[in-house]
């Protein structure tokens, strides 16, 4: 039994290509969706379904499904990005642009040919597609906020139970909208209904990934004590 915060701080986002031919075990499986099941929902509303996707043919179908890069896509992601890590540990917040290509880390820079604007996901043995039903919200919760919280518990379960488990987790979130969320829905047979709320790509890395540099803001930058704008003095 490993320490929780310990699962917590060494939780990470693996976006290298997964090993095709190292699938989850039913086992493992099912103890990553037994974590996702006790997850705390809204009004306990246990607002998602989850499809597992580990045929090759239905997978390969997924995988060819192209989604393009929007410019709101660009805009955002440049205001956040960080383009050395002595700025990213000086931020504190955010990513390194260097993991897009340039055309997708800088607005108005037209991409050249073969960066494009289109993305796929790299490759893996496992799927986790995870639905929700907007309107099975919680009471009076404007927008579904609530709801949509919840989803957020579920992702964390399943991800730390599969990372307690050393298997490698990637979260992808350009499935869930527009014409390519359409086109998954068709290949899954999912119902009208149901939106993706996102897509877990798990897996088992087919080469040991480049270090990435993991930040955090400190406690005393997000902590308040009794009002907001007092420190707390560590
Ligand atoms: C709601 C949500 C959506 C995310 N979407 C993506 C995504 O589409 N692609 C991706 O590579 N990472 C995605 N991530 C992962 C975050 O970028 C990542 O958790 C963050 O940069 C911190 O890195 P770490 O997970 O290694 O600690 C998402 C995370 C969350 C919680």
């Amino acid at each position: 039994m490993q320490d929780i915060l310990k699962i917590i701080q060494e939780r990470h986002s693996v976006r290298a290509p997964f090993n095709p031919e190292r699938p989850i075990t039913r086992q493992d499986l099912r103890q990553i969706l037994e974590a996702g099941r006790w997850a705390p929902t809204a009004h306990n509303m246990q607002n998602f379904e989850i499809i597992v996707v580990d045929d090759k043919k239905v997978l390969e179908e997924i995988g060819n499904i192209k989604s393009t890069v929007s410019d709101i896509f660009i805009q955002e992601n440049y205001q956040q990005l960080s383009f050395s890590e002595e700025e990213l540990l000086h931020k504190k917040v955010g990513i390194l642009g260097t993991m897009f290509p340039l055309s997708w880390r800088t607005p108005g820079v037209k991409p050249i040919a073969e960066e494009g604007r289109s993305r796929s996901f790299p490759v893996c043995p496992t799927l986790l597609i995870v639905l929700y039903d907007p309107s099975k919200r919680a009471p009076a919760s404007e927008g579904d906020f609530l709801g949509i919280i919840s989803l957020g518990c579920m992702m964390e379960n399943l991800w730390l139970e599969a990372n307690s488990l050393h298997i490698d987790f990637h979260i992808v979130s350009s499935l869930g909208s527009g014409p390519v969320e359409k086109e998954v829905k068709r290949v899954l047979a999912v119902p009208e209904n149901l939106k993706i709320a996102f897509t877990v790509r798990l897996g088992y890395v087919a080469a040991e990934p480049q270090r990435t540099l993991r930040v955090r803001r400190d406690i005393k930058d997000f902590s308040h004590h009794n009002r907001f704008g007092n420190k707390i003095i560590d």
